[in-house]
């Protein structure tokens, strides 16, 4: 579905990935981590469209995607949940969810998907009505998900939802994610909370200074020295 080649990105003069490849099959749950800084929101932010590789190829679909602007990217199937979720505060839940729909012209199918990510995020539907800015924050990452399937995407990029939120909150953060890969969606996990992840997708790549220093499946880098004594303090 998704293949990175060779990439390389900067912001101005400043280069921040070197050499990225990774590649998503149809379906597969990849995990992306790796410490603060290490590159791994500008990867997300490159397949997304909102920042042109300097050299290389995202291919997504097979299409060339590097000079797609990111609108296009979203049409084209690829949804990216930012770690400042970018909620409308002032919005209610069914308001913020289906303006992730914006896309979708025919109304009837804009229903449609909600009534699905209603079933998906049972908790949404009983708060539709209620200001995304009072929500808590482990609801702002849920609705903030669901609002990134609203746009029935096949490839779902999510930045960090672990981010600020208590460990009980993040497994229910991550169930999520589990739920949607069962109804068919390919996701990407960036994410510094390494067992977690590790836990929940199938594979992952380790980032480090822009550079992937590491893949595999997820089982087997838990097991993994670097891994281990770098990430799981072990
Ligand atoms: N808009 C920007 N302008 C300049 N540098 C940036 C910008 N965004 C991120 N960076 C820098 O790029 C590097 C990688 O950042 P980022 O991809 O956000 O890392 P991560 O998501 O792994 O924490 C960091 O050194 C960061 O300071
Ligand atoms: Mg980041």
């Amino acid at each position: 579905m998704l293949q990175l080649k060779n990439l390389d990105a900067s912001y101005g003069f400043l280069q921040i990935l070197w050499d990225v490849s990774l590649h998503i099959a149809d379906g597969e749950f990849v995990g992306l981590i790796g410490p603060n800084g290490a590159g791994k929101t500008t990867t997300l932010r490159t397949i997304a469209g909102l920042l042109k590789p300097m050299k290389g190829e995202v291919l997504f679909k097979g299409h060339k995607m590097n000079t797609v602007p990111a609108h296009e990217t979203t049409r084209m199937g690829i949804s990216y949940i930012s770690e400042d979720l970018n909620l409308f505060v002032d919005m209610s839940v069914r308001e913020n969810l289906l303006m992730g729909a914006y896309i979708v012209r025919d109304q009837q199918k804009q229903l449609e998907t909600l009534d699905f990510v209603y079933e998906l995020f049972p908790r949404l539907k009983e708060r539709e009505g209620q200001l995304a800015g009072t929500m808590s924050g482990g609801e702002r990452k849920m609705l903030a998900i669901a609002r990134g399937m609203m746009s029935n995407p096949l490839l779902l990029l999510v930045d960090e939802p672990s981010l600020g939120l208590a460990p009980h909150l993040v497994t229910d953060v991550f169930k999520s994610l589990r739920r949607l890969q069962e109804t068919g969606v390919t996701l990407m996990l960036v994410e510094q909370r390494v067992n977690a992840t590790l836990e929940i997708t199938d594979r992952a790549y380790v980032m480090e200074q822009g550079r992937i220093v590491m893949e595999g499946p997820s089982s087997e880098l838990m097991t993994n020295e670097h891994v281990k004594a770098a990430y799981l303090g072990i």
